[in-house]
Formats: structure tokens, sequence, C-alpha cells
């Protein structure tokens, strides 16, 4: 069969990769970002009720209403800021589905999008298969701070979206007041819509508070914000996430959401509705991973990679130019086949494969394997 690719760079993503060479060599793996230990088991219950109690047929398109009621609770509780439940709220399969769905609604030949790298690696491919142009703006370890000048030099009249990840993976950086206010102020008077990937909004350190693209009035206008309850309660397999926009903006999304899903799991979404009844649920997650990440930074104080502390997301971004100048692909193979540690490289995600000899390592791990994990790191 002849046939053309039309993603012909895409292979296998550098989790899949480093996940099955950490198999391979028994490694322990603080590579790809899920927890190894099991989440709430009252949320396991509710889903579990939830399939008792007859929630076993298609959930409306948008989403069981009792979790997007929850989540517009959610939006007034932490940012005083309304989504309308019917119409500006819907569940998807993952933060991964409403990205991929709300680029698929908007982006269309030769349209530009702008993107910061190091980027999450399902942004380019979905830019790519709709026809679009993917605009990097490449950010450099160990602030990763954006410049503005360069951003606004890189818009035109071809510019359709920029996406924004906040907390921010690979990073663990997050963004300023100022770089919202930026944002704000080069979309202001344009069409270009904003794709805020907050799926790590519930995990920010050191009494920081996280800055919401729905805390801006003229951002939130023309923002999506995609969310994640893998990422919120420790059930990355569940795959059930949501985005909120404006109801104009909303009615695209749905337009292909209902022949690109249709609805996602129902009892999950009516369990996660009951279990969010609580706040305590969401909002206990900043203490429980900056306990987690305290931890890992004290337990590698001695060892020889360079630290910028997290601010945000469950990684750690680790500088190793005073052990070695490998190319960082190299070194995070070397580190699984030889310390039976995993890591992912951030040259993956930049721009020409842009090496700051950095690794990233999650640290939604139990304690025992972050204490394990750390004296291999200490020893190299
Ligand atoms: C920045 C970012 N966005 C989106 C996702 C995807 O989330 P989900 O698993 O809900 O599809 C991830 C998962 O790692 C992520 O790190």
């Amino acid at each position: 069969m002849n046939y053309k690719s039309k993603l012909p760079n895409v292979g296998t993503t550098i989790f899949t990769v480093m996940s099955a060479l950490a198999n391979e060599y028994n490694a322990i793996n603080l590579s790809q970002g899920f927890p190894n230990y099991t989440g709430s088991q009252k949320l396991n219950d509710l889903v579990t009720k939830a399939m008792n109690n007859g929630y076993n047929q298609y959930a409306p398109m948008a989403g069981n209403l009792d979790l997007r009621l929850a989540i517009g609770h959610k939006y007034e509780l932490l940012y005083k800021s309304s989504y309308h439940p019917e119409k500006e709220i819907t569940v998807t399969a993952g933060a991964t589905q409403a990205i991929y769905t709300i680029i698929s609604a908007f982006i269309r030949l030769n349209d530009e999008v702008i993107i910061f790298k190091p980027a999450y690696d399902c942004y380019a491919p979905a830019v790519e298969i709709n026809g679009g142009k993917t605009i990097s703006v490449q950010l450099s370890a160990p602030h990763y701070s954006v410049n503005w000048d360069e951003v606004a030099s890189k818009l035109s009249s071809k510019t359709k979206m920029i996406i924004i990840n906040t907390p921010h993976n690979p990073s663990g950086t997050i963004w300023s007041e100022d770089d919202m206010l930026q944002l704000q102020k080069l979309t202001q008077n344009t069409d270009i819509i904003v794709l805020s990937d907050e799926v790590y909004e519930h995990i920010v350190f050191d009494d920081t508070q996280h800055l919401s693209a729905c805390l801006f009035n003229d951002s939130k206008q023309r923002s999506f914000i995609t969310a994640s309850f893998g990422k919120t309660f420790h059930n990355t397999g569940w795959k059930i996430g949501y985005c909120c926009a404006p109801e104009n903006l909303m009615s695209e999304f749905r337009k292909v959401h209902q022949f690109n899903v249709f609805s996602v799991h129902h009892p999950s979404q009516k369990g996660i509705a009951d279990y969010m009844q609580d706040s305590e649920t969401y909002l206990g997650l900043n203490a429980f991973f900056q306990r987690k990440r305290d931890l890992f930074l004290s337990l590698i104080s001695e060892s020889r990679f360079k630290v910028q502390p997290s601010k945000g997301t469950y990684f750690q971004v680790l500088d190793y130019s005073e052990i070695t100048d490998a190319y960082d692909v190299d070194f995070a193979k070397r580190l699984t086949k030889e310390f039976k540690i995993a890591a992912i490289p951030l040259s993956v995600f930049n721009d020409n494969h842009k090496d700051d000899k950095v690794l990233r390592f999650c640290f939604a791990k139990t304690d025992e394997t972050l204490v394990k994990a750390s004296e291999i790191l200490t020893k190299i």
C-alpha cells in the first residue's frame, strides 16, 4: 500500500521509550509522570457505588452534570471565576483529548500556533496534523523565563493560538503575574485563542498561588483552560479531564468533541463529582507534594547534581553538568542501564534538541522509592 504519513517526524514518545528501558533494566522509574502508589480508597468506592447505582450508560456529551457543577464550584472557590456548568465546561478523556480537540476545532492549514519550548509533547503533533505550523519560543535552563519581546516578534496575522502551561512540565517552573499580564497585553484586541494547560494547578510550592488564565479578564475571554483528574487524584490511568471556556468557544469545541469521543467513562465522572464535594480532596494536594519535593531535595542535597527547586508540578529538574558533558539522551540511557534509575532528558522537548545538561525526575513516588532513588543519585 502507498500512503504518506501525516506525521512523518513523529516517533514513539520519550515517556514510552524511557519506561520500556526502565522495565528492561529493572531500574527505578522516575521518568514518566505517574504515581507508584494507589489513589484514594474513598474515590474508588464512590466510582464502584456509581456503577452499582446504574451510571453505566453514555454520560451526557458535555459530561455528567454533577461533575460539571463540582468543577464550576471549584472555579468559584479558588479563582472567584464563573463558568456555566451547562455551556462552558466539558468533561474529556484526559487533558490530552481536550488539547487535541481544541486544536482541531480551531486550527486550519497554515495557521500559526506559538509554543514555548521545552513543551509537553502532545501540542505540536496536534497542530501539525491539522495543517498548522508551530512557532517556537525556546526557553533556557535553569529559570526558563520568557522574553516577551521575542514572543511579540513572533506574532503575525497568521497567529491563531498561543499554548501556555503553568505550572510547567517539564521544567517545574511557574509563570509570574507579570508573565500573565504580558500575555494578556499581547493578545488584547486580537483574535488569538489561548490554550492554557493547567493540569498541575493544584501542585504549586512555597505558598505561591497558581495563576490561572481565568484570573485575567481579557485572557479569560479568549482562553480554554485544560485540566486532568489523573494528575489531581493520582489516577492517571483513568484518563478523565475537562476544559472550560466562554460559551462561544466551547460551542465550537463541542462540535468536534461529540464526534471525537462523544462522552467519557460515566461511573468515574459520577464518583469524582461526589468525591469533589469535599474541597480538601484537591486543596490538600499542594501540601502532599510539597512534602515529597522537600523530602527528595533533602535526600539528594549531598549529590553532585545542581538543583533549582521545583516551583510546581511533581517534577524536579537536575543539572548534571558537574558529572559529565554527555548528551542528555545518552546520559539518561546510561543512568537507566548502569545505575538503574530512569529520568527524562529535556532536549527531546526543545528546538533542535538543545541540550542544557538537565534531566527531569518525577517525585510522585512512595517515600521508599524516593529514598532508594536518592541513594543512587548521591553516588553518581
Ligand atoms: C503538561 C501536561 N499536559 C497534559 C497532560 C496530559 O494529561 P492527561 O493524562 O489527563 O491526558 C500531561 C500529562 O503528563 C501534562 O504533563
